[in-house]
């Protein structure tokens, strides 16, 4: 809600929207919007507090599952943005801004983005709709504007920018802001990363100011990021299932991040929703699916569920 009133009064490009505070209002304002239309939930539901609604049905269920529950909740009612999805980050130190390359996250739980969304069920980096023009753009209406706009506020902002965008005929939209790293996007984007992150952070961090003179060096091949997560997943899962890793082979450019795992007794458990992160960087994205996909059919373990189509 703060974000998009911080569009607004700075003239970032976003979806037309509305703020909400009660049931009735909910149903009052709808009537100015086509369908589909978006509801967002003001506090944080880990990726999960966002409805797609197509009719009027659907947006009544949604207040009373809302309202029943929680009073005083605001909530975003917003235009549907059609297009491509890409995250886009940047370090910035309240003046100076570093960009980090693109990245794709495929936030539905089934493959051809279909069922509920999730925190992300994999990622891809570069994002191939954020070509040189799209960057631009997002560059000069989103990441400038947002610096000048927390300076001019009095807002001192010195960590990570994470814009949202929706992407569609080369024009961008924000959806979302985050003030950390994306998740799964950070696993595709720093595996490319060849300078050592201490050297962009800690000046960051120490002083609050970006090394403007430091070459930051990037991988130029793509990388695939692919989730596995527990079955259940981004409802109710269960903990505990034992993932076996001795038929994982250490491979160059491939890594597997714990997400959410837990050591007892020697053994490696599921401990949360996303499980593990396999990436793997290679010349072609067909050829990183194909490295991911082979380390994650060796560790899929019995209520693993993974998407097969990241990065397709
Ligand atoms: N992958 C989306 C996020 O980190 O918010």
């Amino acid at each position: 809600v703060w974000a998009k009133d911080f569009m607004f009064r700075h003239g970032i490009p976003t979806a037309k929207f509305n703020i909400v505070e009660s049931k009735s209002d909910l149903l009052s304002v709808v009537k100015e919007y086509s369908f589909p239309l978006v509801i967002k939930m003001e506090s944080l539901q880990g990726g999960k507090g966002v409805f797609i609604c197509e009719n009027k049905k659907e947006v009544e269920s949604v207040a009373e599952k809302i309202y029943g529950e929680l009073s005083g909740e605001k909530l975003l009612v917003e235009e549907f943005l059609k297009g491509v999805e890409a995250s886009y980050m940047v370090f910035c130190d309240g003046k100076n801004y570093v960009p980090l390359p693109s990245s794709k996250d495929h936030k539905k739980i089934y493959e051809g983005e279909k069922g509920p969304n999730t925190g992300g069920m994999g990622a891809i980096s570069p994002a191939p709709v954020m070509t040189d023009k799209v960057i631009e753009k997002a560059k000069k209406k989103v990441i400038e504007p947002v610096i000048k706009g927390l300076r001019e506020e009095g807002i001192e902002y010195n960590g990570i920018i994470y814009a949202g965008l929706m992407v569609e005929n080369e024009s961008v939209r924000v959806l979302e802001f985050n003030v950390r790293l994306g998740d799964p996007e950070t696993q595709s984007i720093l595996t490319r990363l060849e300078t050592d992150i201490l050297d962009i952070l800690y000046p960051l961090g120490k002083e609050g100011r970006l090394s403007m003179d430091l070459d930051i060096k990037w991988d130029n091949r793509p990388s695939v990021c692919v989730v596995m997560a527990q079955y259940g997943y981004p409802g109710k899962y269960e903990k505990g299932s034992q993932i076996d890793f001795s038929k994982l082979k250490k491979e160059k450019d491939v890594y597997v991040f714990h997400a959410g795992t837990s050591l007892k007794d020697g053994k490696i458990l599921t401990n949360g929703g996303r499980v593990l992160n396999i990436v793997a960087i290679s010349d072609t994205i067909t050829n990183a699916r194909k490295k991911a996909y082979e380390k994650v059919d060796s560790l899929k373990w019995e209520k693993a569920v993974f998407r097969k189509d990241i990065g397709l």
